[in-house]
């Protein structure tokens, strides 16, 4: 994976920065109104009745806040938190371990639960329903399996993929929250918010300018932020504008809709060299000299959500929108279908 400004996931050396900015608490959580109302009344109701709350499954795209949710779940429920991830958890061995070391009431936050391996899996489905796993002690005939209790404790899973969650194990969760991408004013807050715990200093037009490149996610927001800062560090601006905050994006090639290097590079392949398709992704990844999944987890997802591209069965098209964004006129021949606002010559 590249670094490119607008990569929804987090890179390694983001995560110290990332960690600053997480809000604490649900009340400082910025936007999701109906996740944050939902999951305010799960955990009421468990703190009112003093036991643990139901298993909580996070989902939705990279950088929407999954993780700052797991950590508040835990400061609002005033307990432990144990963290691991999918991947980590090689063998059902190394489950039953983590399991086994909480206390009562943790909250045990599993990311990236949608590549936990099959005997884990199992293993999980018992300890979220009955508090319990069975080790298997042996091999062969001679092997027994030995329950060990649990303490009552909170799953809370994340994962980008919820359609790739086995219907078992999504159906023991007893309160999913879909994240959903933000909207350009819960964005302006939230690197207002931002800005305030970095002690940068950004006026509110600027603070406009970065949500509305930030393609609806609070990552990306910040790390735009950041390079905003440096800039109008390097360049002696006190106050980030947003003449400054436009300066810096686009020394950083990140456009005002939010297209950075590659999904431009995309878009233009696609309407300059294959007359706006369709074409293979395949093809289209090699003609940008980038990687297939590069092309289809970062750029395609945002340049279909803003309409600029379509994915057919016969490979990718580009949208009139496409073509105008790029300033290229579109063929006077295009389908319908791709003409998503007829209003506009
Ligand atoms: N609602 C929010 N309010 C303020 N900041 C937020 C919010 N949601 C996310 N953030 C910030 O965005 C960054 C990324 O959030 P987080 O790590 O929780 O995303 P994630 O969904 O876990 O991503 P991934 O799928 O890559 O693990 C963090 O720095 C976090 O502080
Ligand atoms: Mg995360």
């Amino acid at each position: 994976m590249d670094d490119s400004a607008v990569d929804p996931h987090a890179t390694v050396e983001e995560r110290d920065y990332e960690a600053a900015l997480r809000p604490r608490s649900l009340a400082e959580f910025e936007g999701q109104p109906r996740v944050r109302e939902q999951l305010g009344l799960v955990l009421d109701a468990a703190l009112h009745r003093g036991t643990a709350p139901d298993h909580v499954l996070l989902s939705g795209p990279p950088g929407l806040g999954k993780t700052t949710l797991a950590m508040i779940i835990a400061a609002e429920l005033g307990v432990g938190l144990r963290i691991s991830s999918g991947p980590a958890i090689q063998h059902a061995g190394d489950l039953a371990a983590i399991l086994s070391g909480l206390a009562e009431g943790d909250v045990l936050f599993l990311d990236e639960i949608h590549r936990l391996s099959r005997p884990a899996e199992e293993m999980l489905y018992l300890a979220m329903e009955d508090y319990r796993v069975d080790v298997i002690v042996g091999k062969g005939p001679g092997a027994t399996a030995i329950p060990i209790e649990l303490p009552p404790f909170t799953l809370v899973g994340a994962t980008t993929r919820a359609g790739m969650l086995p219907g078992p194990l999504r159906d023991r969760f007893g309160f999913t929250a879909q994240l959903d991408f933000y909207d350009p004013a819960d964005l302006a807050f939230i690197v207002g918010a931002s800005s305030s715990k970095l002690g940068i200093r950004i006026d509110d037009d600027a603070r406009v300018e970065i949500a509305r490149r930030s393609r609806g996610t609070p990552r990306i927001a910040n790390r735009l932020l950041r390079r905003v800062r440096d800039f109008a560090q390097v360049k002696g601006h006190e106050v980030a504008t947003r003449d400054v905050a436009r300066a810096a994006l686009e020394l950083y090639e990140v456009d005002e809709r939010g297209l950075d290097r590659l999904d431009r590079g995309v878009l233009d392949a696609l309407i300059r060299l294959f007359d706006g398709g369709p074409v293979g992704l395949s093809t289209l990844a090699l003609s940008v000299g980038e990687e297939i999944e590069t092309v289809s987890e970062v750029a395609e997802p945002f340049l279909i959500r803003e309409g600029m591209l379509v994915r057919t069965p016969r490979g990718r098209i580009a949208t009139r929108a496409g073509y105008r964004h790029l300033g290229v006129r579109p063929p006077s021949t295009m389908p319908a279908l791709f003409d998503d606002d007829p209003g506009t010559p």
